[in-house]
């Protein structure tokens, strides 16, 4: 009995083994993703195509990367082959507007209910990022991480010698910036490139007017020009003379740097700077680099998510389908996120793969009031977020508040925020 019962069992296992060989050998063709991952930014992108160069080795897998931080550059690309009929077979897009508002009300982007029914994820991701990636009952991406845009980075060690703790208000860092310029440090924070000026930004601007407020700006209900908003210029305006002169020559990276090498105190941004120093830099959370929600923002977590479509069109749109389900798996979420700084956006993942910073970041995820980053295309349309540069630089020329907050509110108006 127990003889054939394991010749059964054996001759189950070898068709399996013969099925999935078969699978694996006989499916084949081409993949072309599309991301600003380029570079530095690499390593959790190829953790990705590695596992699935394991699942489909017979696949090309075409990694397209643009350079520049934020999809400054990429966006634009993408956008010009999208329009002439060119889609790569899955691309990068933020959750939220940027997703939204810009491919799936031009009826770009292939509806992904179906996989998000047959792979379960309606019960994996949690409610608040699928109600993200909803528009008129179609779900349109598929996120791959969670990453938090108020942050600050500190290097403990300099901190010590200079003396000085992190600030958790803005009055506090206003005081700490005096203190560290008397002590010979010329720019107490470092910023770099504009959409870094953005990133700053956005936390000075939830600092000011707390999470509540926040998301009244993008619903609408509050203008730019109300006195409350307006102090967010204000609040701008003293941050940036704690800043270093030459901010547009410098890459997030290099900005980074300058915390590493204690030439700076303080750098306000995303997570990825965690994958940064730790992936790249191979630096310890908490004892080579320290970090603290950036001031007067504690309690709020400002999210963001990158997440991977299906553009209609796509020339490999079976490839691009199992890219996504492995995005979305699990397994892939473990593979990508530890190496990315960033937390994985399904909720069963393997925690104990995760560093001391990430650990954290996933803690605050749950405690904390959830508000979305208008730098990473999660509150406002793309229309907006580009144009929103012209409104730093008016600022920053002229130091302006009102002709500022005009500037934003024409903006607003005329890409009629907060209508979806
Ligand atoms: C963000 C993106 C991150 C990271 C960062 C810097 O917009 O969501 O994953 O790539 O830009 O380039």
């Amino acid at each position: 009995m127990f003889r054939i019962k394991s010749l059964a069992l054996a001759v189950v296992m070898c068709l399996a083994l013969a099925g999935g060989a078969f699978a694996a050998t006989s499916y084949s063709g081409r993949l072309e993703i599309f991301s600003w991952w380029a570079g530095d930014e690499g390593p959790a992108l190829d953790a990705l195509v590695k596992l699935y160069k394991q699942k489909y080795p017979k696949v090309e897998v075409v990694n397209a990367t643009v350079t520049g931080g934020s999809g400054v550059n990429a966006r634009a690309v993408l956008k010009t082959r999208m329009l002439g009929g060119d889609p790569p077979d899955s691309f990068q897009v933020h959750a939220g507007q940027e997703l939204i508002g810009t491919w799936v009300v031009a009826d770009r982007m292939e509806d992904l209910t179906p996989v998000y029914k047959s792979e379960g994820w309606n019960a994996k991701f949690p409610k608040g990022l699928i109600d993200l990636l909803t528009y008129k009952n179609g779900i349109w991406s598929v996120p791959v991480n969670i990453h938090r845009s108020n942050v600050m980075w500190f290097n403990p060690a300099k901190l010590k010698t200079w003396g000085v703790t992190p600030p958790k208000t803005l009055e506090e860092l206003f005081t700490t910036c005096a203190t560290l310029k008397g002590k010979g440090v010329e720019a107490p924070i470092v910023v770099g490139e504009a959409w870094t000026q953005t990133h700053l930004w956005e936390s000075v601007a939830l600092a000011t007017l707390g999470p509540a407020d926040w998301a009244n700006l993008w619903n609408g209900k509050l203008k730019f020009t109300d006195p409350k908003a307006m102090k967010i210029w204000e609040n701008f305006g003293k941050v940036m003379e704690c800043a270093n002169k030459d901010a547009a020559s410098l890459s997030w990276q290099q900005a980074t740097d300058r915390i590493v090498d204690g030439t700076s105190a303080f750098n306000i941004m995303g997570d990825w700077a965690a994958g940064y120093m730790s992936t790249t830099r191979k630096l310890k959370p908490n004892t080579d680099f320290g970090w603290a929600p950036s001031p007067g923002t504690g309690g709020s977590f400002m999210m963001l998510s990158d997440s991977f479509g299906l553009p209609k069109g796509a020339p490999d749109r079976e490839q691009a389908l199992d890219w996504l389900k492995l995005l979305g798996s699990k397994e892939g979420q473990d593979a990508f996120n530890p190496l990315k700084g960033s937390i994985p956006a399904r909720t069963d993942a393997d925690m104990s793969k995760y560093n001391a910073y990430l650990q954290s970041a996933a803690a605050d995820w749950k405690a904390n009031q959830i508000v979305g980053s208008l730098a990473h295309g999660a509150v406002a349309p793309e229309a907006f977020g580009s144009q929103f540069g012209t409104v730093m630089e008016i600022y920053l020329n002229s130091k302006n508040a009102k002709a500022a907050a005009n500037a934003a509110q024409a903006i607003a108006n005329q890409v009629r925020l907060g209508s979806r």
